[in-house]
């Protein structure tokens, strides 16, 4: 990532986060991923008046990506209060798609605060799948 995407990847993680459905949790996040065609995609997190259905923000951007056809990450910022880690579940499904992915958190409120992660410290030991 350039510094520019990152500049720019921070700013798309935080403006999604604005349009996040969150009535429940009033906890509002926003991922922006950015893919190797340098293409940004943007999710927030949309919850729902049933709780398991909600869809974290990292996730709604995964789909939107390869539901656009691309499937090669370089980097995803999270927009989080309190700069917060990817839940569980998110972690396994951007493990999906990139091994090793460079993740910058950034703390909503207070937006200087970034903190760069790495996917594979975060999920050592993801589930893969080996078919008989
Ligand atoms: N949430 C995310 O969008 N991403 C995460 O990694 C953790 C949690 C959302 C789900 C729910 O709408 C709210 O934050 C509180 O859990």
């Amino acid at each position: 990532m350039t510094d520019s995407q990152r500049q720019q990847l921070i700013a798309a993680a935080l403006d999604v986060r604005g349009r996040a459905y969150a009535p429940y949790s009033k906890f509002a996040v926003g991922a922006a991923l950015l893919a190797e065609t340098g293409q940004i995609f943007t999710g927030c997190n949309v919850e729902n008046a049933s709780f398991g259905m909600t869809i974290c923000a990292e996730r709604a951007a995964v789909f939107a990506a390869v539901a656009a056809g691309c499937r090669k990450f370089t980097g995803l910022a999270l927009a989080i209060a309190g700069g917060h880690s990817p839940c569980g579940a998110c972690r396994q499904v951007l493990a999906e798609f990139a091994d090793d992915l460079p993740i910058l958190i950034v703390d909503a409120e207070n937006p200087s605060s970034v903190v760069e992660v790495y996917l594979a410290e975060l999920l050592p030991g993801r589930f893969v799948f080996t078919p008989k």
